[in-house]
């Protein structure tokens, strides 16, 4: 049994040896991880296992048993790519697409464990992933773009929020009363004794 993007998968008729691709691959029928050297060096089958991110073709089968498998499947949502696949697609990093599936998860956990990296940490984070075809400045711009639209909208969720709940400098006493300052000898700048509860009258400090 494995578990696939939330989902236990039950797997029949595995070898032992079977490595993680093969089995999501022609097992389970989840093709999105690619296989492109099949020895751990160009990315395309990179997957997350337990939040960790693997080059599935070195993962035995049987090792990711009990794990949480994250495949390049489950990162739509809704039904709708996600925002570094839509950013790839956008920044023109998609090309043959055949490295893609292993570059989306390599962007995905970069920016889980580093929201916000910079170029060259982008660069070292695909150092793993090889594509032939578009080039890296597309990947990079995509993360950049991803990152900024995540601040925004972290910035406009701030904005939405219910204001916190002020601290009350002066809270109101049992019943309708409050504290009345003068019983503690406060006065009003003219000398007068300040009278009124504080909390109810416009809020003295
Ligand atoms: S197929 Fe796994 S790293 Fe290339
Ligand atoms: S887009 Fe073709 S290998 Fe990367």
């Amino acid at each position: 049994m494995l578990r696939v993007n939330g989902t236990d998968r039950p797997v029949t008729d595995a070898w032992i040896g079977e490595s993680l691709l093969y089995v999501l691959r022609e097992r389970l029928g989840l093709a999105g991880a690619k296989d492109g050297c099949s020895q751990g060096e160009c990315g395309a089958c990179n997957v997350q296992v337990d939040g960790r991110l693997v080059a599935s073709c070195l993962v035995p089968a049987v090792t990711a048993a009990g794990s949480e498998v994250r495949t390049v499947e489950g990162l739509a949502q809704d039904g709708r790519p996600s925002d570094v696949q839509r950013a790839l697609a956008r920044c023109g990093a998609v090309q043959c697409g055949f490295c893609v599936p292993g570059m989306a998860m390599t962007v995905h956990d970069l920016l889980e464990g580093n929201p916000a990296p910079t170029e060259l940490e982008t660069r070292q984070a695909l150092c793993g992933n090889l594509c032939r075809c578009s080039g890296y400045r597309g990947v990079v711009d995509a993360v950049q773009e991803v990152v900024a639209e995540r601040e925004a909208h972290a910035a406009e969720d701030d904005a939405d929020d219910e204001p916190a709940t002020p601290r009350i400098p002066h809270q109101a006493g049992p019943g309708a009363g409050g504290v009345n300052p003068s019983a503690f000898g406060v006065t009003e700048p003219d000398g007068e004794p300040h009278d009124q509860p504080y909390g109810t009258d416009g809020g003295q400090a």
